[in-house]
């Protein structure tokens, strides 16, 4: 695992908007894995930019988001279908049909929607660069922690501290959806590549307990310590208990 500081948010996310342009300059069918949530906003805004000023071309690239919630409709704006089309699909010349997020309205006990996305994922031939954020209890995607690592995409209860945290999205903690589908920690590993884009003081904890303190499935992303190749962009205040 490598970890990168940066003296502020903007710059650590510019960080990752150049491994993700520098990966699909090199590879232009990339599979991309997406994230959402506040933390990526910002490295939208620069491949939106890189790609207005003529230098990045999204036309053969493949992207697979991590998650969704269940119970909102896709038109709901703060579904993840919404978020991703605000931040950048609508702005880029992505492929509509090479878009994909779990299917939340089809997810029913999570088991055949969730065995689709994986099998998607599989036959786009796995995912070569996966961006990821980190909750402050330490979930990547929706992963929770838990007394076992999740393997493939499935239905998750989010966890309390997720649903206030999340909040702030809403207009009031009691929309904020209790479940969600999302790609399960054995997906995250197979990806070739991840890139984990951490900011603010709140994520600190999260941050140190990941990088310093024990691989536990209470602490989800501590997982990617074993990963080849793994690089955490934070910035200072987020770095701050490293
Ligand atoms: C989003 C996701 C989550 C977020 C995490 C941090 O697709 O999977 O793991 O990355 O909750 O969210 P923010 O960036 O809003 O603090």
């Amino acid at each position: 695992m490598q970890v990168q500081v940066y003296k502020t948010a903007e710059k650590a996310c510019r960080a990752a908007a150049m491994l993700f342009a520098a990966q699909i300059t090199k590879k232009p069918d990339s599979v991309l894995g997406l994230a959402t949530g506040s933390s990526p906003v910002p490295c939208y805004r620069d491949l939106v930019a890189m790609h207005q000023q003529g230098l990045l071309d999204f036309s053969k690239v493949t992207t697979f988001n991590l998650d969704e919630y269940c119970g909102i409709d896709y038109a709901n704006p703060c579904s993840y279908h919404a978020f991703m089309d605000e931040n950048l699909f609508h702005h880029v010349n992505v492929r509509r049909e090479a878009i994909h997020l779990p299917d939340a309205a089809g997810a029913g006990d999570g088991g055949a929607a969730g065995r689709a996305y994986d099998a998607a994922i599989e036959a786009a031939g796995g995912i070569d660069l996966q961006l990821l954020g980190i909750g402050c209890n330490g979930h990547i995607g929706f992963n929770e922690p838990a007394s076992d690592f999740t393997y493939g995409t499935h239905i998750v209860d989010l966890a309390e501290n997720t649903i206030q945290a999340n909040a702030r999205f809403f207009k009031s903690e009691a929309e904020v959806p209790r479940k969600a589908i999302s790609m399960g920690i054995g997906n995250i590993m197979a990806c070739r590549s991840v890139v984990l884009i951490a900011t603010g003081e709140n994520k600190a904890d999260a941050v140190y307990r990941s990088v310093r303190g024990p691989v536990d499935p209470q602490v989800p992303a501590s997982i990617l310590r074993t990963h080849p190749s793994v690089l955490f962009l934070l910035d200072e205040a987020a770095a701050a208990r490293l």
